[in-house]
């Protein structure tokens, strides 16, 4: 029943090369939100996933932007925190800060200093994984705050460009293209 609904909403990701760059397959999943009962789909599937594999999460972590969309709706239907990581100069206080690379691009990632407590079970989400550049970073300031990172989560993995390679923690995607 999982792989029905997965493939379900698979087929709802769009498709558009030469964007935003030439040579690049955009995958875009907004076309899954724009659809009602694709978008409860994916949630509920994201969660249960969460509450079979890592029952202990303490808190979600999400990436700029779109893993805006995923983690604080997972967060919320486990009943536990959200913590953002946010391109660079969008957080006050206290932050650490990483460059980082991605298939099209180059940017820098924060996070703010008190955001995580050491040895806090951490689940990292985002939309997609690429190269893994992106995801790689988040995880690097994660562990210089001292959490645990329990998963790295995507709702996309564009297995060619091995991103999951470039990470130590355990790392599971729901939807694979090749
Ligand atoms: C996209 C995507 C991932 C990242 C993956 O974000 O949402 O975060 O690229 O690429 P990588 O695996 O090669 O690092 P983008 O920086 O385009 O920002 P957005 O979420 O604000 O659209
Ligand atoms: N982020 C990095 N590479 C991407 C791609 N091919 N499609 C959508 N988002 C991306």
């Amino acid at each position: 029943a999982e792989d029905q609904r997965i493939t379900r909403i698979k087929n709802l990701v769009g498709g558009f090369p030469d964007f935003p760059k030439p040579g690049i397959l955009f995958r875009d999943i907004f076309p899954v939100l724009r659809n009602p009962g694709a978008f409860k789909e994916l949630i509920n599937v994201v969660v249960e996933h969460v509450q079979k594999t890592a029952p202990d999460v303490e808190i979600i972590v999400g990436l700029d932007s779109r893993g805006f969309i995923f983690g604080p709706m997972v967060a919320h239907a486990l009943g536990i925190g959200f913590v953002p990581v946010r391109k660079s100069g969008k957080l006050p206080g206290e932050t650490i800060s990483v460059a980082y690379s991605l298939e099209y691009g180059k940017d820098r990632f924060e996070m703010q200093k008190d955001s995580l407590k050491a040895d806090q079970k951490v689940i990292i989400i985002d939309d997609l994984i690429a190269t893994g550049g992106t995801m790689a970073a988040a995880c690097e300031l994660v562990g210089l705050l001292k959490a645990n990172i329990v998963q790295c989560f995507v709702v996309i993995e564009l297995e060619d460009l091995n991103g999951k390679s470039k990470l130590s923690a355990p790392f599971k995607s729901l939807i694979k293209y090749s």
